[in-house]
């Protein structure tokens, strides 16, 4: 139908053309259909668009899809897309002049930088894959890595993906001579952001930032360090970056040619493409956990599904040395306290070689005081939790490092036996959890989650300790303080502060502190 506006803009152009008024007729685009958001380095994202006269709405494409809406005003689009999971709800906002199907597009996320990009019509397939066939469920074999729980330290938490070829040395060198390698720290993984497109002849490749990752694996083995890799089982991680899909043998090829020794691998864009059941997980976990292991190399296999389809039951049968059980931390209290004690549900699944992983330290980031971060790092060990640090090493206070670099504390983390952590008792906002460590020893953590100083105790007998040996043989450290506790009477009590812990390890007989 035609409307009295339309008619009032043809009678206009009729009018001006008559009076020989050069006029730009401009014709309204109908961006329904496939649209890829593609930056130059690498990273792209689809958006599926449906547009009503000057209305659009939609859907994010390629990893979760979440309802877009936005407006094409006089060939400007501007759009709103939310992200990021309900509880950390943001939203992106894309704009441009719309010319054609290809056209130049910004990209704003809060508190981002602005990206430039191109906006580019595309097909259904390449916005939706294809979902692939999976391999029928197996038992893969124990890969015979991560006996203790991996440490490294990975590029997420502090950089997202504003980092280079150039930091990541920089992090080896860090990690080395602030001493972290010497109290067990290996791994530094490079997380979202390092891939491009794939060459001619589908092969993954490195984006301007990291030109050679074959030399950048060269440079973290001279310093005696380990390197890992990120990719997704999805076409491309979740921050839009090439992923392995369709690609898993050939990728773990290359990464293990390049000489990698950890994947970190993310559904992210995976749950446009399967289903987010257990089985497809794991089929597609499997999927890659056979490739890596027919390269050969040994390559620590690190699952980062959030938890999804209850993983800490099938990981170790997808070849996994660490599964993520939740979604991603955060810098700040909330976050952290909410992950972390969660995990006390699920404490009897990690055994050496199969790690339940509540995502990497937030540790020096800026977000926590001292006394939280103290706690993090207390019940990232006492959960035998992998401590993949998260900081920028390069700049860490004298707080930050003694509390990253506690061997009393990394040693309850890494204690070889890794028994799992019970809860000793729990009243109002205050948790004692206990850990049986190899030999006659155990780990206690008075845990004060509240926003107060509570007093907390326990009773030194509970602990269940040579039930013979009585209570003057005991031994107690406050590992924090660095302090002996005396053995007295029947109960420890001590002021935890707000957000807090006291950490004592407790031993029968003799056993030396470090
Ligand atoms: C997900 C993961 C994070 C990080 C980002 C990268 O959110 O959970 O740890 O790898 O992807 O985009």
């Amino acid at each position: 139908m035609i409307t009295k506006i339309a008619w009032m803009k043809a009678l206009a152009v009729a009018w001006a053309l008559w009076l020989g008024i050069p006029v730009m007729v401009w014709a309204q685009a109908d961006l329904t259909g496939y649209w890829k958001f593609s930056v130059p380095n690498g990273g792209v994202s689809f958006l599926e668009l449906k547009q009503s006269g000057e209305t659009i709405t939609g859907m994010g494409r390629g990893g979760p899809g979440r309802p877009l809406t936005g407006t094409l005003h006089n060939g400007k689009l501007h759009l709103e897309a939310p992200f990021g999971p309900a509880s950390a709800r943001r939203i992106l906002i894309y704009e441009a002049v719309v010319a054609g199907d290809k056209f130049a597009a910004t990209r704003q996320a809060p508190e981002g930088e602005l990206v430039q990009g191109t906006l580019e019509r595309v097909s259904h397939d390449e916005a939706i894959p294809p979902r692939l066939p999976l391999p029928d469920l197996r038992d893969l074999p124990d890969n015979g890595l991560a006996r203790t729980p991996p440490m490294g330290w990975n590029s997420w938490n502090k950089f997202h993906d504003h980092f280079d070829d150039a930091i990541v040395r920089q992090m080896a060198d860090a990690m080395v001579s602030s001493g972290m390698s010497k109290v067990g720290y290996t791994y530094i993984v490079v997380d979202e952001g390092w891939s491009s497109y794939r060459d001619k002849n589908g092969k993954i490749t490195g984006n301007a930032r990291f030109p050679d990752m074959k030399a950048l694996a060269d440079y973290v083995h001279s310093k005696g360090l380990k390197i890992g890799i990120y990719s997704s089982p999805g076409p491309q991680v979740c921050g839009g970056y090439q992923g392995s899909y369709g690609h898993e043998e050939e990728d773990a090829k290359t990464f293990a040619d390049w000489g990698y020794d950890y994947l970190k691998y993310d559904w992210c864009s995976a749950s446009g493409v399967y289903q987010s059941t257990r089985a497809d997980l794991q089929g597609a976990y499997q999927k890659m956990g056979e490739a890596l292991q027919k390269t050969g190399r040994p390559i620590v296999y690190s699952l980062c599904e959030y938890g999804l389809g209850d993983v800490w039951t099938w990981g170790a049968k997808a070849g996994a040395n660490l599964w993520r059980t939740t979604f991603d931390i955060s810098d700040h209290w909330e976050s952290m306290d909410r992950i972390g004690f969660a995990q006390l549900d699920i404490t009897q699944y990690p055994q050496p070689g199969h790690w339940n992983d509540p995502d990497m330290l937030e540790v020096g980031n800026g977000g926590m005081t001292g006394d939280e971060y103290r706690t993090h790092m207390g019940l990232w060990a006492m959960l035998r939790a992998a401590l993949i640090a998260g900081n920028d090493l390069r700049e860490m206070t004298e707080e930050t490092k003694s509390i990253l670099m506690n061997t009393d504390v990394i040693a309850i983390d890494q204690d070889p036996e890794a028994k799992p952590l019970q809860v000793q008792s729990v009243e109002g906002k205050g948790e004692v959890l206990v850990r049986p460590l190899t030999g006659e020893a155990v780990a206690v953590g008075l845990f004060n989650r509240g926003d107060q100083p509570a007093e907390m105790s326990f009773r030194w007998d509970s602990l269940h300790l040579g039930a013979n040996l009585g209570n003057k043989t005991l031994k107690a450290r406050d590992l924090w303080k660095h302090e002996d506790v005396p053995v007295t009477g029947d109960s420890f009590t001590a002021t935890v502060p707000k957000h807090g812990v006291v950490l004592l390890r407790v031993a029968a007989g003799a056993f030396r502190f470090r």
